[in-house]
């Protein structure tokens, strides 16, 4: 028997098609390992969206040689650097045996074939577009003795922002139908799920029969599951109808990731984002009217090209104005082949000292801002649905609230369960307290049909 370790890097979409290649290969007989040094095939499963995360996968991957020159371990790159670097990561790294992109994820096991018998070194990373493209099934079996799961919903986008090299690395948007989506759902309530995550690069465009609205609508209905949730979007496409949603169904939890970019409407404009600030706020507003108490958090890309001190006030003015939940902020990285990179002299490249500053100073008002939201909880009793035991503290359990707020608590609550916690203390972006009540037992689950000893083991 031989046995695969993956490495994966970046987005949930990734760790997603991780999984995905755990379960082709676990069907050519191989295990996994979470030892590289044991491992017989590598796959390092890669992000290409800035351009730390490509230097990271560098990095690991002159590990990875080593293991590679003693026991002649097979070595491969997949997801977005493989999709954007072609052959030419099999010129830069001599020791590489393989590279294959998101949508050659099935053909793994002809792909180590050639490798194999053929010793060729292959390249695989043609597009697979529209009414071709197969989206890989989940097995339900890997979710089994979890609580909360993603489920894919669609993949690529066609948006153009100028920043980001996903089109480039995902192709064009393709949605998958929605009879599959909810099968796919139904069964891993089987199996014990009972949230959640429907993904996608830009979900709330999703064309797969059914509007997302009512894809979200109908998901919520499938026996077992308690809470939907979705990411990411993009401002222009929230829909009325999406709002609306949120009105009509509790069980679309209350959490909405919003990426704004920038606080700022000629970069936005630059950024090809198609909005503005004022629809942008104007959209928020309606969301909350709707769904009283959700929480918004939002992407930031500061020292994007040509932004001025001016800009960046009024990225800080709307952190403060919208008070968001939470922030993730990165600094601005130019990526091959996209617009901005292509602009960067014209438009006038950011200094790095400026960046770092600025990053430092959006951070330190976001958590200002986010410890606000939590430290208001204290005394406070929230809805948690138990993941399982805390990982900082195996004695106390671990969960979320519907705004996917987490919370580290003493009690007894076994995993699938929901129940009420007072909160005693917070910190920025976690809450801690104690179980003061059950509101709901776990499901019943029953064993599988067929004993399987191990799942896909996914290193991120
Ligand atoms: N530089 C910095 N951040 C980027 N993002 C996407 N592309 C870039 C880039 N070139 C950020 C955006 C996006 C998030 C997933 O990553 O904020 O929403
Ligand atoms: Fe990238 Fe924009 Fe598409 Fe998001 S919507 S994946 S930022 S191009």
């Amino acid at each position: 028997m031989k046995r695969y370790f993956i490495h994966t890097f970046g987005c949930q979409m990734n760790v997603n098609d991780s999984l995905r290649m755990g379960e082709v290969l676990g069907k050519l007989d191989y295990r996994p390992t979470p030892v590289a040094e044991e491992a017989d095939l590598i796959i390092l499963n890669t992000c290409s969206i800035r351009e730390k995360a490509e230097d990271k996968m560098l990095s690991a991957l002159g590990r990875y040689r080593t293991v590679k020159l003693s026991r002649g371990t097979l070595l491969g790159v997949g997801g977005c650097v493989a999709q954007q670097e072609k052959d030419r990561l099999l010129k830069k790294v001599p020791y590489l045996d393989f590279v294959f992109g998101p949508d050659s994820i099935a053909r793994l096991p002809e792909i180590l074939q050639r490798v194999q018998d053929e010793r060729e070194r292959v390249v695989e990373t043609a597009w697979v577009d529209s009414e071709e493209y197969v989206f890989p099934r989940a097995d339900p079996e890997t979710s089994r003795g979890k609580v909360t799961e993603f489920v894919t919903v669609m993949k690529g986008c066609d948006n153009v922002c100028s920043f980001c090299v996903v089109p480039h690395t995902r192709g064009r948007e393709v949605s998958r139908a929605f009879p599959e989506v909810l099968g796919e759902v139904a069964d891993l309530t089987r199996v014990g799920v009972r949230e959640v995550t429907l993904i996608g690069q830009n979900v709330n465009s999703y064309r797969g029969g059914i509007s997302f609205a009512q894809l979200l609508l109908r998901t919520a209905e499938v026996p077992g599951i308690e809470r939907v949730r979705f990411t990411t979007s993009h401002p222009h496409d929230l829909s009325d109808e999406l709002i609306e949603a949120f009105r009509l169904q509790p069980k679309i939890a209350p959490h909405f990731h919003l990426p704004v970019q920038s606080g700022s409407d000629p970069v936005l404009k630059r950024m090809r984002r198609d909005y503005t600030i004022e629809q942008y706020l104007e959209r928020l507003e309606k969301l909350r009217e709707a769904r009283p108490g959700i929480a918004v958090t939002t992407d930031i890309i500061v020292g994007f090209p040509g932004e001025t001190e001016e800009d960046f006030a009024l990225t800080l003015a709307l952190t403060e104005k919208v008070r968001y939940e939470n922030q993730f902020s990165f600094i601005y990285s130019p990526r091959p082949k996209t617009g901005a990179a292509l602009r960067e002299k014209d438009w006038g490249a950011v200094p790095h000292e400026v960046k770092i500053e600025r990053l430092e100073r959006l951070q330190k008002m976001q958590r200002r801002i986010s410890a606000e939201i939590t430290s208001a909880l204290v005394g406070q009793e929230v809805e948690v649905l138990v993941e399982g035991a805390s990982r900082y503290n195996p004695l106390k359990r671990f969960g979320r609230t519907p705004e996917n707020r987490t919370v580290n608590f003493d009690g007894d609550a076994p995993a699938g369960a929901m129940v009420k916690v007072l909160v005693e203390h917070t910190t920025p972006n976690q809450l801690s307290g104690k179980q003061t009540a059950m509101l709901m037992e776990p499901m019943v689950v029953p064993p599988p049909e067929v004993e399987r000893p191990e799942f896909p083991q996914i290193v991120a």
